[in-house]
Protein backbone atom coordinates (compact mmCIF):
# COMPACT_ATOMS: atom_id res chain seq x y z
CA UNK A 1 0.00 0.00 0.00
CA UNK A 2 1.18 3.26 -0.86
CA UNK A 3 2.85 5.38 2.32
CA UNK A 4 4.09 8.50 3.54
CA UNK A 5 5.82 8.29 6.06
CA UNK A 6 6.80 11.55 8.20
CA UNK A 7 10.35 12.27 6.82
CA UNK A 8 9.05 11.27 3.02
CA UNK A 9 6.08 13.60 3.79
CA UNK A 10 8.74 16.56 5.03
CA UNK A 11 11.01 15.83 1.77
CA UNK A 12 8.49 16.54 -0.87
CA UNK A 13 7.17 19.99 0.26
CA UNK A 14 10.98 21.12 0.38
CA UNK A 15 11.50 19.41 -2.60
CA UNK A 16 8.26 19.22 -4.89
CA UNK A 17 9.09 22.95 -6.47
CA UNK A 18 11.94 21.80 -7.77
CA UNK A 19 11.40 18.42 -8.09
CA UNK A 20 8.56 18.63 -10.81
CA UNK A 21 6.03 15.41 -10.94
CA UNK A 22 9.33 13.48 -9.08
CA UNK A 23 10.97 13.30 -6.06
CA UNK A 24 14.33 12.00 -5.83
CA UNK A 25 14.84 8.94 -3.22
CA UNK A 26 16.76 9.06 -0.49
CA UNK A 27 20.32 8.12 -0.80
CA UNK A 28 19.98 8.20 -4.52
CA UNK A 29 23.36 9.49 -6.22
CA UNK A 30 22.82 8.82 -10.01
CA UNK A 31 20.59 11.48 -11.93
CA UNK A 32 18.14 9.53 -13.16
CA UNK A 33 18.21 6.53 -11.54
CA UNK A 34 16.09 5.26 -8.62
CA UNK A 35 13.60 8.32 -8.75
CA UNK A 36 10.56 7.52 -7.30
CA UNK A 37 7.08 9.51 -8.41
CA UNK A 38 5.46 11.42 -6.00
CA UNK A 39 2.39 10.79 -4.82
CA UNK A 40 -0.62 12.36 -7.03
CA UNK A 41 -3.77 13.83 -5.55
CA UNK A 42 -5.38 10.61 -7.26
CA UNK A 43 -3.46 8.43 -5.09
CA UNK A 44 -3.48 10.74 -1.67
CA UNK A 45 -7.73 10.16 -2.25
CA UNK A 46 -7.56 6.58 -3.08
CA UNK A 47 -5.21 5.99 0.04
CA UNK A 48 -7.29 7.96 2.36
CA UNK A 49 -10.67 5.73 0.80
CA UNK A 50 -8.71 3.05 1.54
CA UNK A 51 -8.91 4.04 5.09
CA UNK A 52 -12.88 5.40 5.11
CA UNK A 53 -12.99 1.41 3.75
CA UNK A 54 -11.60 0.00 6.61
CA UNK A 55 -13.19 2.11 9.12
CA UNK A 56 -16.76 0.83 7.35
CA UNK A 57 -15.68 -2.59 7.38
CA UNK A 58 -14.72 -2.55 11.23
CA UNK A 59 -18.78 -0.39 11.46
CA UNK A 60 -20.10 -3.68 9.90
CA UNK A 61 -18.43 -5.96 12.14
CA UNK A 62 -19.80 -3.65 14.91
CA UNK A 63 -23.31 -3.55 13.58
CA UNK A 64 -23.21 -7.67 13.03
CA UNK A 65 -22.05 -7.93 16.51
CA UNK A 66 -24.74 -6.32 17.62
CA UNK A 67 -27.32 -8.82 15.89
CA UNK A 68 -25.82 -11.61 18.24
CA UNK A 69 -25.79 -8.97 21.27
CA UNK A 70 -21.56 -9.06 21.84
CA UNK A 71 -20.88 -7.11 24.38
CA UNK A 72 -18.80 -4.47 22.12
CA UNK A 73 -15.94 -2.04 23.58
CA UNK A 74 -17.42 0.99 23.17
CA UNK A 75 -14.82 2.80 22.18
CA UNK A 76 -14.26 0.88 18.97
CA UNK A 77 -17.70 3.07 17.52
CA UNK A 78 -16.95 6.39 18.85
CA UNK A 79 -13.28 5.91 18.08
CA UNK A 80 -13.95 4.44 14.65
CA UNK A 81 -15.99 7.52 13.96
CA UNK A 82 -13.79 10.13 14.91
CA UNK A 83 -11.17 8.62 12.61
CA UNK A 84 -13.62 9.32 9.72
CA UNK A 85 -14.60 12.70 10.96
CA UNK A 86 -10.46 13.65 11.12
CA UNK A 87 -9.54 11.61 7.83
CA UNK A 88 -12.41 11.48 5.62
CA UNK A 89 -14.70 15.14 6.88
CA UNK A 90 -11.85 17.47 7.65
CA UNK A 91 -9.54 16.51 5.41
CA UNK A 92 -10.76 14.52 2.23
CA UNK A 93 -13.88 16.74 1.98
CA UNK A 94 -12.58 19.31 2.48
CA UNK A 95 -10.01 18.52 -0.59
CA UNK A 96 -12.41 17.37 -2.69
CA UNK A 97 -14.70 20.20 -1.99
CA UNK A 98 -12.26 23.02 -2.83
CA UNK A 99 -9.80 21.44 -5.15
CA UNK A 100 -11.45 18.34 -7.23
CA UNK A 101 -15.03 19.20 -7.67
CA UNK A 102 -14.81 23.16 -8.58
CA UNK A 103 -12.39 21.77 -11.55
CA UNK A 104 -15.25 20.02 -13.05
CA UNK A 105 -17.63 22.91 -12.60
CA UNK A 106 -14.92 24.81 -14.48
CA UNK A 107 -14.49 22.33 -17.51
CA UNK A 108 -18.58 21.89 -16.75
CA UNK A 109 -18.56 18.12 -16.80
CA UNK A 110 -19.95 15.66 -14.57
CA UNK A 111 -22.14 17.98 -12.80
CA UNK A 112 -24.43 15.64 -12.08
CA UNK A 113 -22.25 13.68 -10.37
CA UNK A 114 -20.19 16.33 -8.64
CA UNK A 115 -23.66 17.86 -7.20
CA UNK A 116 -24.60 14.72 -5.64
CA UNK A 117 -21.16 13.91 -4.37
CA UNK A 118 -21.37 17.89 -2.67
CA UNK A 119 -24.55 16.81 -1.32
CA UNK A 120 -23.72 13.59 0.47
CA UNK A 121 -20.40 15.36 1.93
CA UNK A 122 -22.67 17.22 3.68
CA UNK A 123 -25.12 14.32 4.64
CA UNK A 124 -22.00 12.17 5.91
CA UNK A 125 -20.97 15.36 7.80
CA UNK A 126 -24.21 15.52 9.66
CA UNK A 127 -24.42 11.73 9.62
CA UNK A 128 -20.90 11.77 11.69
CA UNK A 129 -22.34 13.95 13.93
CA UNK A 130 -25.37 11.69 14.90
CA UNK A 131 -23.62 9.30 14.80
CA UNK A 132 -21.06 10.27 17.77
CA UNK A 133 -24.18 11.22 19.58
CA UNK A 134 -25.75 7.85 19.38
CA UNK A 135 -22.30 5.86 19.94
CA UNK A 136 -21.72 8.29 23.41
CA UNK A 137 -25.25 7.22 25.45
CA UNK A 138 -24.81 3.46 23.02
CA UNK A 139 -25.89 0.36 25.20
CA UNK A 140 -25.80 -3.06 23.40
CA UNK A 141 -28.67 -4.43 25.89
CA UNK A 142 -31.11 -1.74 25.13
CA UNK A 143 -32.88 -2.65 21.87
CA UNK A 144 -34.43 0.53 21.03
CA UNK A 145 -30.69 1.93 21.30
CA UNK A 146 -29.27 -0.98 19.47
CA UNK A 147 -31.62 -0.92 16.62
CA UNK A 148 -31.19 2.95 16.10
CA UNK A 149 -27.49 2.62 15.95
CA UNK A 150 -28.06 -0.50 13.39
CA UNK A 151 -30.06 1.44 11.16
CA UNK A 152 -27.82 4.76 11.31
CA UNK A 153 -24.40 2.36 10.98
CA UNK A 154 -26.09 0.73 7.72
CA UNK A 155 -27.06 4.37 5.85
CA UNK A 156 -23.78 5.86 6.99
CA UNK A 157 -21.77 2.53 5.19
CA UNK A 158 -24.17 2.16 2.47
CA UNK A 159 -23.59 5.93 1.65
CA UNK A 160 -20.36 6.54 1.58
CA UNK A 161 -19.37 3.07 -0.17
CA UNK A 162 -21.32 3.79 -2.92
CA UNK A 163 -19.79 7.33 -2.80
CA UNK A 164 -16.16 6.31 -2.72
CA UNK A 165 -16.97 3.95 -5.76
CA UNK A 166 -18.45 6.32 -7.42
CA UNK A 167 -15.48 8.83 -7.09
CA UNK A 168 -12.54 6.01 -7.67
CA UNK A 169 -14.12 4.54 -10.92
CA UNK A 170 -15.73 7.75 -12.58
CA UNK A 171 -14.54 10.70 -10.99
CA UNK A 172 -10.93 10.50 -10.55
CA UNK A 173 -10.02 8.82 -13.76
CA UNK A 174 -11.68 11.70 -15.81
CA UNK A 175 -9.63 14.58 -14.09
CA UNK A 176 -6.86 13.70 -17.00
CA UNK A 177 -9.33 15.21 -19.47
CA UNK A 178 -10.16 17.61 -17.67
CA UNK A 179 -7.46 19.41 -16.71
CA UNK A 180 -3.55 20.22 -18.66
CA UNK A 181 -0.60 18.06 -17.34
CA UNK A 182 0.90 21.42 -16.45
CA UNK A 183 -2.36 21.98 -14.03
CA UNK A 184 -2.78 17.97 -12.42
CA UNK A 185 1.03 18.94 -11.14
CA UNK A 186 -0.43 21.89 -9.52
CA UNK A 187 -3.45 19.99 -8.12
CA UNK A 188 -0.67 17.32 -6.75
CA UNK A 189 1.22 20.15 -4.96
CA UNK A 190 -1.79 21.94 -3.28
CA UNK A 191 -3.53 18.83 -2.94
CA UNK A 192 -0.41 17.31 -0.80
CA UNK A 193 0.34 20.66 0.82
CA UNK A 194 -3.44 20.46 2.08
CA UNK A 195 -2.88 17.08 3.20
CA UNK A 196 0.02 17.86 5.42
CA UNK A 197 -1.62 21.32 6.56
CA UNK A 198 -4.42 19.32 8.33
CA UNK A 199 -3.55 15.56 8.89
CA UNK A 200 0.20 16.64 10.12
CA UNK A 201 3.54 14.83 9.96
CA UNK A 202 1.52 12.04 11.68
CA UNK A 203 -2.03 12.10 11.03
CA UNK A 204 -2.19 8.93 9.06
CA UNK A 205 0.22 6.78 11.43
CA UNK A 206 -2.64 7.70 14.19
CA UNK A 207 -5.39 6.81 12.38
CA UNK A 208 -4.04 3.42 11.36
CA UNK A 209 -2.74 2.88 14.55
CA UNK A 210 -6.30 3.14 16.10
CA UNK A 211 -8.07 1.37 13.35
CA UNK A 212 -5.64 -1.43 13.25
CA UNK A 213 -6.31 -1.54 17.03
CA UNK A 214 -9.78 -2.13 16.96
CA UNK A 215 -9.87 -4.91 13.86
CA UNK A 216 -7.39 -6.53 16.60
CA UNK A 217 -9.60 -5.94 19.63
CA UNK A 218 -12.72 -7.25 16.72
CA UNK A 219 -10.36 -10.31 15.95
CA UNK A 220 -9.95 -9.70 12.73
CA UNK A 221 -6.46 -7.61 12.72
CA UNK A 222 -5.10 -10.87 10.55
CA UNK A 223 -5.31 -10.39 6.58
CA UNK A 224 -4.08 -13.63 6.24
CA UNK A 225 -7.48 -15.39 8.44
CA UNK A 226 -10.17 -13.80 5.32
CA UNK A 227 -8.54 -16.52 2.79
CA UNK A 228 -11.26 -19.09 2.72
CA UNK A 229 -10.18 -22.79 2.61
CA UNK A 230 -11.16 -24.06 -0.64
CA UNK A 231 -12.51 -27.00 1.08
CA UNK A 232 -14.95 -25.19 2.80
CA UNK A 233 -16.41 -23.97 -0.56
CA UNK A 234 -17.57 -26.72 -1.46
FE1 LIG B 1 -16.28 12.60 -1.81
FE1 LIG C 1 -13.65 10.85 -1.84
Amino acid sequence: MFSLGPISRRKFILLSGAAGAYLAASGCSKQGKDKVEIATAVELMEKQHGILRRALFILDEVKGGMDARMELPPEIIQGTIEVVRRIVVECHQKIEDESIFPLFESAKKMGGLVGVLREQHAAGTQMIGILGQFAADFSVKDLEKRRTMQNALHHFSRMYRAHSDREDTQLFPALRQIVSPADLTKLNETVQKLDLQILGQNGYDEAMAKLEGFENALGMGDLAAFTPHMDELR
